[in-house]
């Protein structure tokens, strides 16, 4: 007794000391890789660490090679300052931290990168960052659970403030637009990401300073964007991976932006239609992995690229004649390509409308002839103008003036083309021309103003492609395999239902084989059924099936199909395979009359035929497997075996 309880004391000894290695080792992993992480890379060998036991005031600095990792933990706070990074010459920065750092040591000459992170900081105080004012350009504030404010002017008088950078600050909340009014007008990136943001900050006082490179506030909890709130000049908007559920409308009202992103707000349903009415330009809009129903097509027809993906619930797509600048579109579902590769059939409203302005165009330029051009309506060619779909080139910077004069050579004539860029709001001569590139008349789109007008489809590389499983215009691909289809149809319907009728209204004795026949004919009468519901849908949307793809493929119809050919083709087989073994048998046996399948055995195995069969046809329904993707397969293969039970 004793020893059993000595063996167990050990061996609970063991296991825990076992436990606790293994969990000793697991946090030495997680240390070594926070550590990893968290040294950050400007930390070189001829970095200069203070702390608040060595006085930075005496000269005296540490040689950090001395110091361990172990030592600098046991720190309240400690900084490291490098004097030159390694890109820039005469940019030095200093990263703080540890967790008494609560406010912002003031012991550092002239840097201009400022980093503290892993502390208990609470608030960036107007009077923390008056020291470096006059050098200092970036500020990065980062994994501080603790913080949750900025001063109004904590950013006042930094005058070549490039980098605003703050992430993993749950605490903070909201940044009050005051704080905006004293940045400099040299930032180029606000960064607040994954924080705790509830709403877009206010940022009517950055608009003066020119066009930002960027403005992240990714991963935050902004839930709405309201109406007018957004009015900023930006290269980039990003607002991913937050939880917008509404954006409302003119949101973005008087905005220049580059690429605004929105992708990962799963809850994003409610898109307003005039959502983006009202912005300036915008080249580059990402909805992707979200759930909108709709997307808005007022505001976006300078926009270029445009991004749906992984968004199942959008269901209707604009005309292609909406965003007349769009070049590329990466979009959930490729029936939403075909309407943008047959626009007449997808929305002939918009269609005619773009064929009168066509036409208006073509009679326009009869009527005054190539040379006199300068008399058009500059509006109306400027949107035409769009429409060719120039790529501006983002990168490039020139200086704009307000109007300028294109020149441009043809064969027959010269033409003098004006073109006014409505640039009143930006003016300033630094400013990179981002957003009003001048468009650049090669000789063919010269031609699609004035000689060669056509109604063609506008070029856009759409993605996914169609394919065969996916087709454009027709279910089936040829007329040949619709006749067919319709063919077998008639054929499996007709056939199976005389057989049922025959075998039931015969008044000899019904037979076990008759049963399994009638069950047979039961299923290939199902596969019939089937194959008409394919060939009227069909039938009914003969040219323009990816009108009718999103109902057909999310609504029931898709849903019975499918259900019908899976019960079908497992009905049919199992059927079979039970006629087979009952004939084999009664061919093997057939001296042995008693030894036959009988009435009750037969009825039993048919019951778990028919259970089998609904179970394997109901799977999909809750998503272990999928029709949609399987259609073509089973259509080819349905038929094949309509027409072989036919001749059964
Ligand atoms: C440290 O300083 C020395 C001499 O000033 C220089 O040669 C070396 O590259 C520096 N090391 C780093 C990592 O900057
Ligand atoms: C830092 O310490 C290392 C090794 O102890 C030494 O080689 C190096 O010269 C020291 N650097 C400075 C700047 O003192
Ligand atoms: C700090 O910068 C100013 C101006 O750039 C310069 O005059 C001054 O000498 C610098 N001070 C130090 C200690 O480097
Ligand atoms: C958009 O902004 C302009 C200028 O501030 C304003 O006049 C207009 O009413 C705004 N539009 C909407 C729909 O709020
Ligand atoms: C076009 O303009 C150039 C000079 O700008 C001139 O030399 C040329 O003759 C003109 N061509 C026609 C067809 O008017
Ligand atoms: C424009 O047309 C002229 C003459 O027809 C030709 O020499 C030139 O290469 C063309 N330019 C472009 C960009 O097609
Ligand atoms: C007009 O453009 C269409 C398509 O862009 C082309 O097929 C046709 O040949 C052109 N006509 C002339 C006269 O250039």
């Amino acid at each position: 007794m004793k020893i059993l309880g000595i063996g167990l004391e050990s061996k609970w000894k063991v296991l825990f000391k076992c436990l606790f290695l293994v969990s000793l080792s697991l946090q030495l992993v997680e240390c070594h890789s926070i550590t990893l992480l968290d040294t950050p890379k400007f930390m070189n060998e001829n970095a200069t660490i203070f702390h608040p036991l060595i006085s930075p005031s005496k000269n005296s600095f540490t040689n950090l090679s001395l110091l361990s990792d172990v030592e600098l933990k046991d720190l309240p706070w400690w900084c490291s300052c490098s004097a030159e990074l390694e890109e820039v010459e005469d940019e030095s920065e200093c990263h703080c931290e540890g967790p008494k750092l609560l406010l912002i040591p003031q012991d550092f000459i002239n840097i201009t990168r400022l980093s503290i992170a892993n502390s208990k900081f609470k608030i960036l105080r107007e009077s923390g960052l008056r020291k470096y004012a006059p050098s200092l350009k970036d500020i990065i504030l980062m994994r501080l659970n603790e913080f949750y404010q900025i001063e109004p002017e904590a950013f006042k008088n930094i005058r070549h403030l490039r980098t605003i950078y703050i992430s993993h600050a749950p605490r903070l909340q909201f940044i009050a637009a005051e704080t905006f009014r004293h940045v400099s007008h040299s930032l180029k990136t606000l960064r607040i990401t994954n924080s705790g943001l509830r709403e877009v900050p206010d940022m009517r006082f950055l608009v003066n300073g020119g066009i930002l490179s960027q403005i992240d506030f990714e991963g935050n909890q902004i839930s709405e964007i309201f109406e007018n709130s957004i009015r900023i000049s930006t290269e980039q908007l990003i607002l991913d991976n937050n939880v917008l559920t509404t954006i409302h409308r003119s949101s973005f009202n008087g905005s220049q932006i580059g690429k605004l992103s929105l992708k990962g707000n799963t809850k994003l349903f409610k898109l307003h239609e005039l959502a983006f009415e009202g912005i300036e330009s915008i080249q580059e809009l990402d909805l992707s992995s979200t759930s909108i129903q709709l997307l808005p097509s007022i505001g976006l027809d300078k926009l270029e690229v445009l991004r749906i993906q992984n968004t199942q619930s959008l269901k209707q797509i604009p005309s292609v004649y909406m965003f007349k600048s769009l070049v590329k579109a990466w979009l959930t579902h490729s029936f939403h390509c075909c309407a943008f590769k047959f626009p007449q059939r997808h929305d002939p409203e918009s269609f005619k409308r773009h064929r009168a302005l066509i036409d208006n165009f073509k009679s326009e330029c009869k009527a005054k002839g190539y040379s006199q051009l300068n008399d058009a309506d500059p509006t109306s060619f400027n949107n035409y103008g769009n429409s060719i779909g120039t790529n501006i080139d983002r990168r490039r910077r020139r200086k704009r003036r307000t109007v300028e004069t294109y020149i441009i050579e043809d064969d027959e004539s010269n033409i003098t083309f004006p073109y006014s860029s409505d640039s009143n709001s930006l003016d300033g001569d630094d400013i990179d021309g981002l957003f009003h590139e001048p468009l650049k008349f090669s000789n063919s789109s010269l031609e699609a103003l004035c000689g060669n007008l056509s109604i063609d489809v506008k070029d856009v590389q759409c993605y996914p492609v169609p394919d065969v499983l996916n087709p454009c215009e027709d279910v089936m691909g040829s007329s040949w395999l619709r006749a067919c289809v319709w063919i077998v149809v008639s054929l499996a319907i007709i056939g199976n239902v005389a057989v049922l009728v025959v075998l039931l209204m015969n008044q000899s004795e019904f037979t076990v084989p008759k049963f399994l026949m009638c069950n047979l004919a039961l299923a290939d009468f199902c596969m019939g059924i089937y194959l008409m519901l394919i060939a009227s849908i069909d039938l009914h949307s003969m040219g323009e099936y990816f009108n009718f793809a999103y109902d057909w493929q999310y609504g029931i119809g898709c849903k019975t199909a499918g259900w019908l050919t899976v019960f079908a083709g497992n009905l049919s087989v199992f059927t079979l395979t039970i006629i087979t073994v009952e004939r084999w048998f009664a061919i093997t046996h057939a001296i042995y009359l008693n030894k036959r399948l009988k009435h009750r055995k037969a009825y039993c195995i048919m019951i778990c035929g028919w259970l089998y069969s609904i179970t394997m046809a109901i799977m999909p329904l809750f998503g272990i497997s999928n029709y949609s993707s399987t259609r073509y397969v089973k259509l080819s293969m349905s038929s094949q075996e309509a027409v072989g039970s036919l001749f059964n």
